[in-house]
């Protein structure tokens, strides 16, 4: 998903082999209109960093329509301690701790991959594996009800393993 066409346009160029089913969509990611489902994989290449803090927002509550528990999240960004000129209009990058902060209350959070770059361009990027947790409201929810949670933290012992040997 891309909000600009000639981006996506780019993409379909790119895939180019019959076994591929790609759906490509023009669409954006802070006020998504087009995409229903729950997703077992989610990945961001260069997305999240391009908005401003309170498309962030946005962002992240999108998101979190798209994964379901146990959905994982690969997310790539720009992330270096910005300097002031670098905020101001246009804020350059993610800050360390930035994707912490956001994302820990639903996703457990493992950063594997950092580079600094602080003479270069870009300064610096992150890369995140992220697993959704279980949706505590619901779980309350049910637990109230007597019942037993339906959800389960982890979907397969596979993608818990995927999640634990990341970065190694
Ligand atoms: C740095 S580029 C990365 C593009 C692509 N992911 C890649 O790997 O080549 C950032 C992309 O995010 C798109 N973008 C920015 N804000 C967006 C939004 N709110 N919704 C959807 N796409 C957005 C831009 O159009 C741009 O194509």
């Amino acid at each position: 998903m891309d909000f600009a066409t000639s981006a996506i346009e780019k993409a379909k160029r790119r895939v180019n082999s019959p076994k591929l089913r790609v759906q490509f969509i023009v669409g954006d990611l802070t006020n998504l209109q087009k995409v229903e489902s729950t997703f077992d994989f989610l990945v961001d290449y260069g997305t999240l960093d391009d908005l401003q803090p309170k498309d962030r927002d946005l962002y992240l509550h999108n998101v979190l329509r798209l994964a379901h528990s146990g959905s994982l999240f690969l997310l790539w960004c720009f992330e270096w301690s910005l300097r002031w000129w670098e905020r101001f209009p246009f804020s350059l990058a993610l800050e360390p701790g930035e994707v912490e902060r956001r994302f820990r209350q639903y996703f457990r959070i493992e950063r594997i991959v950092v580079r600094t770059n602080p003479s270069g361009w870009p300064r610096g990027f992150a890369v995140y594996l992220m697993m959704r947790g279980p949706n505590k409201s619901k779980v309350k929810e049910e637990a109230i009800a007597g019942r037993e949670a339906q959800e389960r933290v982890y979907p397969s012992p596979e993608v818990q393993h995927i999640f634990e040997n990341a970065g190694n």
